[in-house]
C-alpha cells in the first residue's frame, strides 16, 4: 500500500493515512487502501485500533479536491458510495476505534474521525465539513454522523455554515472526548486503547454491538439486543476466569480472548 499503513504493537493496531504531500486527502486509492487495511485487522490479535494521520498539519483534509473537480453526477454518487462503504466497515469493525486527530480533520476527514467510536484530539486540532463552500454536500457520512453525535441544531449550524471548530470547541459540544498537547496526543491514545484492550475482549466488542446496534432500533428492541449479547459472554474463558477470580477474592489473569 503506497498511502496506508497498518502495524500492530501490544494488542493494538495503528492505522495511518500518509500522503502527507496534500495533506492526507483521500482520493480513491487511499480510500481502497483503508478497505484493504481494516480488511487485515483481525480481532483475534487486535483488541483496539487508532486511526492517524501521517505529520502534524493533518488527519485528514478531506477527499481530494483535485480529483472530485470534474466529477459527473453519477461519478460523485460512485465516489461517495465507495468512501461510504469504507467508512461504514470502519464504524462497524468489531473492535473499539479511536481517531488521534492532529490538525485538521475537515470534510472527509471530520468523516473518517466520526466514523471512529471514540476521538482525541491535539491542541492544534480544527474540525469541520466545508463542503458547501465547494458546492457539494459532505458524501462520507458527514451529514448523519455529525447530527447524531453533537445534536441536530448544532450539526445544522455547522453543515449550512460550513463553519471550522477549534479543538476546545469541539471538546465542548462532544465532538471529541479529550484534548492533549500535540507531543502528547499519540501516547494518550495509546493509553486509551491498551486500558480498552485490558479488558476482556469478547465482552469490549459486544459492548460496541449493542451501542452501535441498539440505537437504530426502538428501546423495547435494543434491550432484546442487548440481552442477546449479555448472553453471549457467558460460558466464555474470560467470563468464567473473571468471575471466579472476584469470587476467590485474588486478582484475574489477563484475559484471553475466548
Ligand atoms: N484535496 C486535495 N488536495 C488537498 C486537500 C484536499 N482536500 N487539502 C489540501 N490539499 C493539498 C493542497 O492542494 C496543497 O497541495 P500543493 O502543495 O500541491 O499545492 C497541499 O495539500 C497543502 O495544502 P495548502 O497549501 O492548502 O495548505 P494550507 O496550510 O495553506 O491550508 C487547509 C490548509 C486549510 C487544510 C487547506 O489545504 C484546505 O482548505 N484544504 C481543503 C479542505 C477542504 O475543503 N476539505 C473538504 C473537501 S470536500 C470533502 O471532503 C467531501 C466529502 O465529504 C467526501
Amino acid at each position: 500500500m503506497e498511502f496506508v499503513q497498518f502495524s500492530v504493537k501490544e494488542n493494538v493496531g495503528i492505522l495511518t493515512v500518509a500522503r502527507p504531500a496534500a495533506l492526507n486527502a483521500l482520493n480513491d486509492q487511499v480510500i481502497r487502501e483503508l478497505s484493504e487495511a481494516l480488511d487485515q485487522v483481525d480481532p483475534g490479535v487486535v483488541r483496539c485500533l487508532i486511526v492517524r494521520g501521517e505529520g502534524e498539519k493533518a488527519f485528514v483534509a478531506g477527499a481530494d479536491i483535485g480529483q472530485m473537480s470534474s466529477l459527473s453526477k453519477a461519478e460523485g454518487q460512485t465516489f461517495g458510495k465507495l468512501g461510504n462503504d469504507v467508512f461504514r466497515k470502519l464504524e462497524t469493525l468489531p473492535i473499539p476505534t479511536i481517531a488521534a486527530v492532529c490538525g485538521f480533520a475537515l470534510g472527509g476527514g471530520c468523516e473518517l474521525a466520526m466514523s471512529c467510536d471514540i476521538r482525541l484530539a491535539s491542541e492544534t486540532a480544527v474540525f469541520g465539513q466545508p463542503e458547501v463552500g465547494l458546492g457539494i454536500t459532505p458524501g462520507f457520512g458527514g451529514t448523519q454522523r455529525m447530527a447524531r453525535l453533537i445534536g441536530v441544531g448544532r450539526a445544522k449550524e455547522l453543515l449550512y455554515t460550513a463553519r471550522k471548530v477549534k479543538a476546545p470547541e469541539a471538546l465542548a459540544i462532544g465532538l471529541v472526548q479529550g484534548v492533549y498537547p500535540v507531543e502528547t496526543l499519540m501516547d494518550e491514545a495509546m493509553k486509551l486503547a491498551s486500558r480498552i484492550a485490558a479488558n476482556a475482549p469478547i465482552a469490549v466488542r459486544a459492548v460496541k454491538k449493542a451501542v452501535n446496534e441498539g440505537l437504530q432500533v426502538d428501546m423495547d428492541r435494543a434491550i432484546v439486543i442487548e440481552e442477546e449479547l449479555f448472553g453471549s459472554c457467558f460460558e466464555t474463558v474470560d467470563q468464567k476466569n473473571a468471575m471466579a477470580a472476584f469470587l476467590e477474592k485474588r486478582k484475574a489473569d489477563p484475559f484471553v480472548n475466548r
